[in-house]
């Protein structure tokens, strides 16, 4: 390590302890908001290849909602990882299964041995993730040759109004940003070959304001991201984002917050 990465080093562990953190506290609402995360995991395990098992990684499992179908396969075993031990704690204790092992752990730094895994699944975590090059990097280690992934991720448009009600009131960087696909699939492309891609656009539609960002703390999906603005918005501040957001309203009056999302089913080359 020279001088120079340590400040980078630094402010990385920081992020991710921000990240694990409001996860872990979310554990307990997250499955109460989280219908879009629902869909979108369901619609991922379709993508399943015809009989898979064997060893399967649930990567960013969250409250294990979908660690337990994985578990269910004939003749599989699933490790259900991530950053947040909230989340898995909460996991553990609600959706226990013989064939699930929890680990604590940084999708970018697996403690696992070199093509261990005979799957992989991940549903909307990878967008966490500092650096897909060094993710994409982790998990063709580990992964077998020939040896499918399962990933949803999120799109640059996601949240895009809420990130445009932002952009009249200051400079700040309020929303997270979202890998653009050219991104994600140049820092796949050296390890994985595309099976199948689709892409979504999911508009969710809130009667009131409110509802949408309580969701959004209720999934533990705040921005982390560097750039963000420390402490509280001021009074006037939040009101000007309010009405920005407002005349944002679609033609049946409802508020609306886009979802760009991508699905991939990789294979390890
Ligand atoms: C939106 S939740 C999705 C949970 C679950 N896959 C689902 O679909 O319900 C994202 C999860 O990714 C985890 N996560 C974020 N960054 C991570 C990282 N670097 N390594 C492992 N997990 C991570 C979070 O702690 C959180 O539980």
């Amino acid at each position: 390590m020279t001088g120079l990465e340590s400040p980078r080093i630094a402010t990385e562990v920081m992020n991710k302890r921000l990240v694990a953190g409001s996860f872990s506290r979310a554990a307990t609402s997250y499955d109460s908001v989280a219908g879009l995360q629902r869909e979108v995991g369901q619609r991922l395990l379709q993508l399943s290849p015809e009989g898979w098992h064997g060893q399967l990684l649930d990567l960013g499992s969250g409250t294990g909602y979908f660690s337990l179908p994985l578990a269910q396969l004939p003749d599989t075993r699933v490790v259900a990882l991530d950053l947040a031990q909230g989340m898995l704690n909460f996991a553990r204790r609600t959706r226990p299964h013989p064939d699930i092992n929890y680990l604590c752990a940084d999708a970018e730094q697996l403690p696992l041995a070199d093509s261990c895994l005979d799957g992989l699944y991940s549903s909307l975590a990878i967008q966490w993730c500092q650096s897909p090059e060094r993710l994409f990097a982790e998990l063709a280690r580990v992964l077998r040759p020939g040896a499918r992934a399962l990933i949803a991720t999120l799109g640059p448009e996601t949240l895009g109004e809420l990130r445009q009600a932002w952009a009249a009131v200051d400079r700040y960087q309020h929303v997270n940003q979202f890998e653009s696909q050219q991104r994600i699939e140049s820092a796949f492309s050296a390890g994985f070959t595309i099976e199948v891609f689709e892409q979504r656009r999911i508009v969710l539609q809130f009667e009131r304001l409110k509802q949408l960002t309580d969701e959004l703390k209720g999934l533990g999906a705040h921005n982390l991201n560097p750039g963000r603005q420390i402490g509280l918005s001021g009074r006037e501040r939040v009101k000007a984002f309010r009405s920005a957001y407002e005349a944002l309203r679609d033609d049946q009056g409802k508020i609306p917050a886009t979802y760009q999302v991508y699905y991939y089913r990789l294979q390890r080359c």
